[in-house]
């Protein structure tokens, strides 16, 4: 059945925020999400694999076939599959950024991908992102939206989400790729990069994230009103593509009011995630207890931090062993009597029963490869829909034990989101799981997790100024999983927790 509410494209240079800002917004409304970017990509990776020249239309247009956008699970269109193995991540890379609009400038590719692209939108309900949506794919959309930021300002958002530093020498790369990408994609001879002569504009240098998907979830709005004005006051025999703007006298009663929630459970509506603990994970935590119990004395503070805090949660702690997770999902979820998410690895997620019962623990699979967009997405979808999130700031477990300088990509995270940080201190894991041990080795060795203060941090200001605040804030995280800590183990941040002249360490009282 076609779907009554409107067909949305967003179009706009590399990094513009099409996907991200598309996504959030098709989320908010219900609607069906398609990046139609990945096509592109995937037959650029493809192209590159099998040393196809990516000029020539005779080798290019026969790969087509191999080509499929996937859905996501949740009704987003932001997958693609090459003979049913998903490229995604992989196609994300730098190798398909620099190659990939040598190959969309081949008009044979274009037309080959066109009647696909029209396809997906043909039901209605959909925002679609691309370069050539609102001028070539979908010339009759509802809505047109162009999003447009500075080059300047569009490859610093791509560096932070590879988490880069801003002079870095990848950062400059960046930058230099993507001004000749947008060069590219501007004046090509088909299908151009351009703003259609109706669409909405959005500049979004200095918006934050959250004010852009605002201005396009009120686009939508509006263009759903206007659509329905037009059925209401169009008469009845008219096609419904004869969508004519209301006449100021439109009958108020025939206005279905924009507020009311979009009918029915129509297909493709996104499945939010879900908050509270399942079944499942309500076993796990009651297993994973008792086989602590057993096998260690587990010392317990701070957990009346993890009482009634809603909102978005994001979890930090030291990473010291492969015994962490279990320790802390085990007793701080139903501390916490909420539902936590972990990122994990996909191979693992993939694995045979194991893979099963990771998955249903909230254990959100990141692909290889890139790795680092994968995991910062998803977290951040997590951290947007409200939800509990536990991440390990320093990236991996740390081989002394001791607490290692931490990556950015906590910070940015926690600044992006405004979530609430709260922070845990692990120790004596090691030695129930030392680290290079294919299997925990029992003991009856004391085990602490510690639970500090929630806080949140934030960076104001902007360039040298923003980018100092945006170090401390990292400084900040760390320092208060340190204080969590013995001072033995607060290796990189000894010196930070020094200055605060902060206590000895943690003392929990003995679990029962
Ligand atoms: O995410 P980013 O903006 O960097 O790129 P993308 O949307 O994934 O698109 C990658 C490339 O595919 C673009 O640089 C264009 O050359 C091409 N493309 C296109 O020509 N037409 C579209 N509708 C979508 C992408
Ligand atoms: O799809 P496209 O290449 O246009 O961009 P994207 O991948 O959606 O966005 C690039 C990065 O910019 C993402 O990390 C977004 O979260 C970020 N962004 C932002 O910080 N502020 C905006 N107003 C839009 C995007």
């Amino acid at each position: 059945m076609t779907d009554a509410r409107p067909t949305v494209a967003i179009d706009g240079p590399a990094s513009s925020g099409k996907s991200s800002v598309g996504a959030a917004a098709a989320r908010e409304l219900g609607y069906r999400f398609c990046d139609t970017g990945l096509l592109y990509r995937a037959l650029t990776g493809l192209a590159l694999k099998s040393g196809i020249d990516l000029s020539d239309p005779v080798g290019l247009v026969p790969l087509v076939a191999q080509v499929e956008l996937a859905s996501d699970g949740d009704g987003r269109l932001s997958r693609v599959m090459v003979d049913g193995v998903d490229v995604t991540a992989e196609v994300r890379g730098p190798a398909v950024d620099r190659s990939v609009s040598e190959v969309a400038r081949v008009p044979e590719v274009r037309a080959a991908l066109l009647e696909r692209q029209r396809a997906l939108a043909a039901d209605g309900g959909i925002v679609m992102a691309g370069r050539d949506i609102g001028t070539v794919v979908l010339p009759d959309a509802d809505l047109k939206v162009f999003l447009d930021a500075s080059a300047e300002e569009r490859a610093r958002r791509r560096a932070e989400e590879r988490g880069l530093e801003p002079d870095s020498s990848e950062a400059a790369r960046i930058l230099a790729d993507l001004r000749r990408r947008d060069d590219l994609d501007r004046n090509r001879p088909v299908a151009p990069l351009r703003a259609a002569a109706d669409a909405t504009v959005i500049a979004t240098d200095g918006n934050t994230f959250d004010q852009t998907v605002a201005a396009v979830v009120a686009a939508i709005r509006a263009a759903e009103t206007r659509r329905i004005e037009a059925t209401a006051s169009a008469p009845a025999a008219a096609p419904a593509s004869a969508a004519v703007p209301a006449p100021a006298a439109a009958p108020a009663s025939a206005v279905v009011p924009i507020s009311a929630p979009p009918p029915g459970p129509g297909k493709g509506r996104p499945k939010p995630l879900g908050d509270g603990r399942t079944w499942f994970i309500r076993a796990t935590d009651v297993f994973g207890r008792i086989v602590w119990r057993v096998f260690a004395r587990v010392h317990l503070s701070g957990f009346e931090h993890l009482r009634a805090i809603d909102g978005p949660v994001l979890i930090v702690a030291n990473h010291i062993s492969n015994a962490d997770p279990p320790l802390i999902g085990s007793f701080v979820t139903p501390a916490l009597d909420r539902r936590i998410y972990w990122l994990g690895k996909q191979e693992a997620l993939d694995w045979p029963v194991l893979g099963a019962l990771i998955e249903h623990n909230a254990v959100i699979g990141i692909q290889r490869g890139a790795a680092d967009v994968d995991a910062f997405r998803s977290a951040k979808r997590v951290l947007d829909e409200r939800h509990v999130l536990i991440v390990f700031p320093e990236g991996t477990r740390s081989p002394t034990g001791r607490l290692q300088e931490a990556k950015e990509g906590t910070t940015i995270l926690a600044l992006r989101t405004g979530a609430r940080l709260v922070p845990i201190g692990v120790s004596g894991t090691r030695d129930v799981w030392p680290r290079g041990q294919k299997l925990p080795h029992p003991i009856r060795g004391r085990v602490s997790l510690t639970v500090g203060e929630p806080f949140t941090v934030s960076a104001p200001g902007a360039g040298a100024e923003r980018r100092a605040a945006q170090v401390a804030a990292t400084t900040e995280i760390m320092r208060r999983i340190a204080e969590l800590l013995p001072p033995e183990q607060r290796g990189f941040y000894a010196d930070a927790v020094a200055r605060t002249g902060a206590p000895g360490g943690p003392d929990g009282d003995p679990v029962r």
